[in-house]
């Protein structure tokens, strides 16, 4: 058994004694804000902690876009992002900054979500300073160190580092309790992303879609493990389809690394029927999944939404942490060979039942209330050990 879910009391969420601790919740890039935004909402929604958000921006255009969306509140800024940086750099300039602003605010817990650089340096800054660390999407793993590189280990160190552990799924719980954390430090909350993805469906309601002669793959590709060779096995792949297929476009909303743009741009850049774009806002990025006909992505927080929008997702990976919608038959790793690209694309282009087989919609990575059980489970520990 994992911790008890705590039963959220909106009417009376104040703690009791009135006391509000201090909550830093740490951002670096696009995907951390989509999914700690539901967090930071519901923490200052609670009225039980005084909220820091803070930035280190390993991400600039990306992430703004995110935080302006939510209307995300910035106590600190470190503003870290160089073009083309190296994860060095990154690491360095997420370190020591952090551990500056932790010293300064000295919050009583420290958020960090996922798998990035900024996730790791934010656990490892404030287990030097001894504040205890909260980690969403806890017990993800390949158990493969390149796969996603660097990301595997990333999230394994900052298990090691965090004192609570919210885990999307039972699977990534037992994950974690493979690698000894205490199972009263473990809590299945679901993916916040579920919750940031309903609010947006919420509030984009009903929208008609244009009616269209063209059936749409959405395309998004960015790993690191992919760049060179494994993006242009991809961008060869999207030219066979859009040949064999004249009813076929591929929209692909390009990440700003300078390395997947420079092959992406010029395999893909003339090409008719492949709509290079910018990285577009969550609310469109969502209502363009939501009209696509399927989703081919090396990303993992779209792995998650796909299923709940009830399209089809290839992952333009070999292994997944995300074994989920895998295992449901709605989501399928094709790796970045190119034959079995266009081979599996063709399939759901031209086999209406395996089609529909994958369109199922359902909801393997939450239902949408992940953020108020963390809340709660942050609050729960934090009273305990203060006994307030
Ligand atoms: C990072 C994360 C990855 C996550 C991804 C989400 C690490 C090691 N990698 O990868 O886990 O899946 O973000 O997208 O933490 N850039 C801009 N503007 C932006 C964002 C990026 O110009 O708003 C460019 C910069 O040149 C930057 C480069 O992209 O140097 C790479 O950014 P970086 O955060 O180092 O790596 P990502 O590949 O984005
Ligand atoms: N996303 C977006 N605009 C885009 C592409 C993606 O808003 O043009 C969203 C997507 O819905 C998901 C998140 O960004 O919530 C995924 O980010 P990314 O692929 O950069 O990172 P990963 O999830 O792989 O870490």
């Amino acid at each position: 058994m994992s911790a008890p879910i705590p039963t959220p009391d909106p009417l009376n969420d104040a703690d009791s004694s009135g006391e509000r601790h201090k909550l830093a919740i740490v951002i670096g890039t696009r995907p951390e804000a989509i999914k700690l935004a539901p967090v930071v909402l519901e923490a200052q929604r609670s009225g039980r902690f005084d909220v820091q958000v803070i930035l280190t921006s390993q991400h600039r255009e990306m992430l703004d876009q995110m935080v302006e969306l939510f209307g995300l509140e910035i106590e600190t800024d470190l503003d870290i992002m160089k073009p083309d940086q190296s994860l060095a750099d990154v690491t360095t300039g997420a370190l020591g900054g952090l551990h500056d602003t932790f010293e300064r605010l000295r919050p009583d817990f420290v958020v960090v979500q996922g798998d990035t650089t900024t996730t790791f340096t934010g656990a490892l800054a404030a287990f030097y300073l001894q504040i205890p660390v909260a980690h969403v999407e806890a017990g993800l793993r390949t158990y493969d160190r390149k796969q996603p590189f660097p990301e595997e280990i990333n999230r394994c160190l900052t298990s090691q580092l965090a004192d609570l552990h919210f885990a999307p799924t039972p699977q990534s719980r037992e994950n974690l309790l493979k690698e000894g954390i205490l199972d009263s430090n473990i809590w299945v909350t679901g993916n916040t992303a579920i919750d940031a993805l309903f609010y947006t469906l919420d509030k984009l309601g009903d929208q008609d879609a244009e009616p269209s002669a063209h059936r749409t793959v959405l395309l998004t590709a960015h790993r690191r493990e992919n760049h060179g060779e494994g993006m242009e096995h991809i961008c060869d792949a999207v030219l066979d389809l859009v040949d064999r297929y004249d009813d076929l476009r591929v929209v692909y909303p390009v990440h700003l690394s300078p390395r997947v743009r420079a092959t992406v741009f010029a395999r893909l850049g003339n090409h008719p029927r492949v709509e290079l774009i910018e990285p577009l806002g969550y609310q469109e990025f969502v209502l363009a999944m939501s009209r696509a006909t399927l989703i081919l992505t090396d990303s993992g927080g779209v792995q998650e939404e796909a299923p709940s929008l009830g399209k089809p997702v290839l992952i333009l990976r070999e292994v997944t942490e995300r074994p989920e919608a895998t295992e449901a038959g709605v989501a399928l790793a094709v790796g970045t060979d190119r034959a079995r690209i266009v081979r599996e694309v063709s399939r759901l282009l031209d086999d209406a039942e395996h089609y529909r087989t994958m369109s199922e919609t359902m909801n393997p990575y939450g239902d949408g209330t992940a953020a108020v059980r963390i809340v709660e489970a942050i609050a729960a520990r934090l009273s305990s050990s203060t006994g307030s």
